[in-house]
């Protein structure tokens, strides 16, 4: 990209820099895109999160701040319901995150989904200038692309998919999932987070479309026309999260936690309340961790942060009613009068109190069933105390296991290996401690979010066009 290349970013949400705090603080993506459009005077186009009060998608509202200008449109109702809460996140999402049994597949919400798509095309077409490179982001908008490209768009196109791409014998469970893909061979470069996905995205091009595939170089080739696939694991804004702990609401956050478990070591879990984040298997292995151990139940107390997350789709309202019920049966099996061995929170937090808790947790429990990468894992990492770290535990199945082998690696559908892997943690030697997180902080801090978008929109400007 020359210098002066503007950058416009197209996504589903668009964190207005005021929002990023409590709300924002959960989502990877908001905080990783801000920080890519700084000092580059970008346009930042997507929804507002909220439902238009005349009943119609559409006017733009612009706002500039902090360098970065947002664009953002209401929805209305039916295009959230149809777009957002339908195909996006109850299609989409599930398939993706290989939740086959609550994909739901409905005609209507497909057409919503592309309604929409055509929509944003339609809006943000006139706001590119020819010499703009367009990023778009995520599973919200894989038809973005071709939908820009129908409008006479000639502008480097890139797409980076944040969550996982599915195996192919799974993919094809989507009804029209070639039109689907087809559409992303509109873009000049796709990015995934892990050779895992960019692996099943390659095989289905190849197996699937038939397209001619390099698989050295990543490039898909289809009716002439040629896309670049290629990996690459987001990282965390180190530069500003590593310096949260200066920061007084940090201090006070750590404080907080650490006065109020006292000698007892906290272990702590940061996730949106979402099925794909194994919160009710990480419960069983506590409760597992306790059934073998009930003396330690003094020793241990787990703080579950769990802000809810796209409350009018069932399948969150289910997850959230199984959460509440878990973590009832724990704690009325194993508390005492002044022992509660599990807090679970329904709210958000500032960056800065996130850092706090991070590092009053000696241990941080990160277990998703499957995961594109996992931001929350890093921000431990980065958050711990170098001469006294604490000790991660990580799904296998995230994209950030690739990237951290010196996580204690756990299996999170299976009780025991949670269980066993407490067990370890909480008894870990400071040296061992030491040694894991020395290599695992040179990960987090080299691998970060400013390498990751300069590495995609260096190879976005060099791809074939
Ligand atoms: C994941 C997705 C993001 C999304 C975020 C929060 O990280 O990859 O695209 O913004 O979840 O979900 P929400 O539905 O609240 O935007």
């Amino acid at each position: 990209m020359s210098a002066d290349a503007r950058l416009v970013v197209i996504s589903n949400r668009v964190a207005v820099p005021k929002a990023r705090g409590a709300a924002g603080a959960q989502g990877g993506l908001a905080g990783a895109l801000h920080s890519a459009l700084k000092n580059r005077q970008g346009l930042w186009f997507g929804w507002s999160g909220k439902q238009s009060e005349s009943g119609r998608t559409g006017n733009i509202s612009t706002q500039t701040s902090d360098d970065v200008t947002t664009a953002t449109i209401d929805l209305s109702e039916r295009d959230i319901e149809e777009y957002y809460n339908g195909y996006a996140n109850s299609t989409l999402w599930p398939l993706f995150h290989y939740r086959l049994d609550l994909a739901k597949f409905e005609r209507e919400t497909g057409k919503g989904y592309e309604r929409v798509n055509e929509r944003f095309a339609e809006l943000v077409a006139p706001l590119i200038e020819p010499d703009d490179v367009v990023w778009v982001h995520d599973y919200h908008l894989v038809p973005l692309g071709e939908r820009l490209r129908s409008r006479g768009c000639k502008n480097r196109i890139g797409f980076f998919l944040h969550i996982p791409w599915p195996a192919t014998r799974l993919f094809v469970s989507l009804p029209y999932h070639e039109r689907l893909v087809r559409t992303m061979l509109h873009y000049d470069l796709v990015g995934f987070q892990t050779q895992e996905w960019l692996d099943s995205f390659l095989h289905y091009c190849r197996e699937e479309l038939g397209a001619d595939v390099d698989e050295e170089s990543g490039s898909v080739t289809l009716d002439g026309r040629t896309t670049i696939a290629r990996a690459y694991p987001i990282g965390i804004d180190w530069e500003h999260f590593s310096k949260l702990g200066e920061k007084g609401e940090a201090r006070q956050a750590q404080q907080r936690l650490m006065s109020s478990t006292r000698r007892r070591t906290a272990m702590i879990g940061v996730d949106r309340l979402d099925y794909s984040k194994g919160l009710p298997e990480r419960l069983d292995g506590i409760s597992r961790f306790f059934d073998k151990h009930p003396e330690r139940v003094r020793d241990l107390v787990f703080v579950q942060i769990a802000p809810p997350s796209r409350e009018d789709v069932e399948s969150y309202q289910v997850i959230r009613a199984t959460l509440e019920q878990k973590t009832g049966q724990i704690n009325g099996a194993r508390s005492e009068v002044d022992v509660v061995p599990v807090r679970y929170v329904n709210r958000g937090y500032t960056h800065e109190e996130l850092f706090g808790f991070f590092r009053a947790a000696k241990i941080g429990l990160v277990t998703p069933l499957r995961d594109g990468m996992n931001l929350v894992a890093k921000e431990y990492i980065a958050a711990q105390d170098p001469e006294d770290p604490g000790v991660l535990i990580l799904s296998q199945f995230a994209g950030a296991a690739a990237q951290l082998p010196d996580a204690v690696m756990v299996n999170p559908h299976s009780p025991d290996d949670l269980a066993h892997a407490i067990r370890v943690a909480l008894d870990m030697p400071l040296e061992e401690r030491k040694e894991r997180h020395e290599k695992l902080i040179g990960t987090v801090r080299d691998d970060n979010v400013q390498n990751w978008t300069e590495t995609f929109l260096r190879d976005l400007d060099n791809v074939p066009h």
